[in-house]
């Protein structure tokens, strides 16, 4: 069997799974996937080696090649870990979100039967694998196939499945406890307040589930969304959804700062994967944030912000430059040194002017000026078409995880108040949702401790 270019390591360690970088590297699929396959199932393990359907000379080729040179398709992080993967890992190039409301006569066993399908489903999923054993072509003529068989052969990609669970899924909007879980909402599951600049359309907000697949082909995480929704038909339906290409951060010291449509680095100052005590104190929730249930998980939250593309495109480079508080070319800050050198707010022209703006994208977010809370952002851009002026239908589909709402609130506060890039900016779908922590084990399930809690 082909190896498997898995990069799991900082996401194991991370995860409290007891075991070093190093170690965790050895945990590559080579052994923890042979578990997982011989779980699934003769099937996905042809599959995942990329032999379905060839000849064995095919199949031994194909297997020199890919012992030679891992190929990049075959990417795979683990499911499992004390934290979801699709957080600290590295970030993809492409993602489909998507936010679901559970039909209204879904009760508590149906939800739990939902999320015991998803698990199962998303186990195989990251593998390169179809959703079921049967998949797209195994189950006969006389039926629909289980799988919809689009990804059939891509390989997994760098899958990821984050799943979250919504606020009303713990109490309703007419303040219904549906599935018996309101005694378990977490004290600090707060909702945004309004901001500058919001247009939010309710319909396209929120959501008593969420899923955020991220893989490196766009086929690949539209493929798992599609199958889990179909997974969903009767208890579940999808409220909203958002494609997102071209990532707009970095989670690793080793990814090179991507720009966004706006021209602009973006990532260059967020929370490394390997950043363990930055995680600790901003991302991951533990014992004095949260409750039992919720340890090793996270609040993702979820903003669909347009930016003014042909606005800004009108823009001189100085005042682009002004309005962000960064070097356009090199992303460093404008008081000088490199992208990763430290701005220094305290900087002044011969004028005695600050040299970044107070109302400064940068100086807006920076921990310095926001009583040392930080996030880690994970967001991607999306264009959806145009207006009809042929305006872009353009922007950031703004992710960042953090382990209390209300420090992401504090940072949006200083940015909606006054920041000269609101201007730019307008949010009209938004989600706070917990990530629950990860799956361990084949008998785990997502949401597990939720809905076992005492
Ligand atoms: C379309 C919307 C947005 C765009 C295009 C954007 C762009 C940028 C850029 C270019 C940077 C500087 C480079 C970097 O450190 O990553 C940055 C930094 C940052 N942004 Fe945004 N941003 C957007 C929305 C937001 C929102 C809604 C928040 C949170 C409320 C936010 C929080 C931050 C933070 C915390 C930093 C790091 C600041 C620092 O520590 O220096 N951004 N953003």
């Amino acid at each position: 069997m082909a190896e498997s270019n898995s990069r799991n390591s900082a996401d194991a360690s991370a995860a409290g799974t007891g075991t070093s970088r190093d170690s965790a590297a050895e945990q590559r699929s080579g052994v923890r996937r042979r578990g997982m396959l011989g779980l699934l199932g003769g099937g996905v393990a042809g599959l995942v080696a990329g032999g379905v359907g060839g000849s064995v000379a095919g199949a031994e080729r194909e297997k020199r090649r890919t012992a030679a040179a891992p190929r990049a398709s075959d990417l795979t992080y683990d499911f499992e870990g004390g934290h979801q993967a699709g957080i600290i890992t590295e970030v993809q190039d492409q993602m489909h979100f998507a936010a679901f409301d559970l039909a209204d006569d879904t009760d508590r066993d149906d939800l739990i039967e939902l999320l015991q399908d998803w698990t199962t489903a998303a186990w195989r999923l990251v593998l390169g694998g179809e959703v079921s054993a049967r998949g797209a072509f195994g189950g006969g003529t006389l039926f629909p196939p289980d799988d919809t068989g689009e990804a059939f052969g891509t390989g997994p990609e760098g899958l990821t499945l984050t799943f979250g669970f919504g606020r009303s899924l713990f109490e309703d909007a007419s303040g219904r406890d549906r599935f018996g879980l309101r005694r378990h909402l977490p004290e600090h599951f707060s909702t945004l307040p309004v901001m500058a600049n919001d247009f939010i359309v309710p319909e396209t907000s929120e959501g008593d589930l969420c899923i955020q697949a991220c893989a490196n082909d766009p086929q690949v995480a539209v493929h798992a969304i599609r199958n889990l929704t179909r997974i969903a038909v009767g208890k579940a339906s999808i409220r909203w959804s958002q494609l997102g290409f071209g990532r707009s951060s970095t989670t690793t010291a080793e990814q090179e700062t991507p720009r966004n449509l706006f021209g602009q680095k973006d990532g260059t100052n967020n929370i490394k994967a390997d950043e363990t005590a930055a995680l600790a104190e901003h991302v991951w929730i533990d014992a004095s944030n949260g409750p039992a249930w919720a340890v090793g998980g996270t609040y993702l939250i979820a903003r669909r912000i347009t930016m003014t593309i042909e606005v800004w495109d009108s823009l001189q480079l100085g005042e682009q430059e002004r309005v962000t508080g960064r070097d356009k070319h090199e992303g460093s800050p404008l008081s000088g040194g490199t992208e990763f050198t430290p701005p220094d707010f305290s900087k002044t022209d011969d004028r005695g002017n600050p040299v970044i703006d107070e109302r400064s994208h940068v100086f807006r977010a920076h921990p310095d000026n926001n009583g040392g809370v930080r996030m880690l952002r994970r967001g991607f851009n999306f264009v959806d078409g145009n207006d009809a002026q042929g305006r872009l239908e353009a922007g950031q589909f703004f992710i960042a995880f953090v382990n209390d709402p209300a420090r992401f609130s504090r940072v949006h506060r200083n940015l909606a108040r006054d920041d000269l890039f609101v201007e730019y900016l307008k949010t009209t779908g938004t989600g706070v949702y917990l990530v629950p922590p990860g799956v361990r084990g084949a008998d785990d399930h997502i949401g597990r401790s939720l809905l076992t809690a005492g």
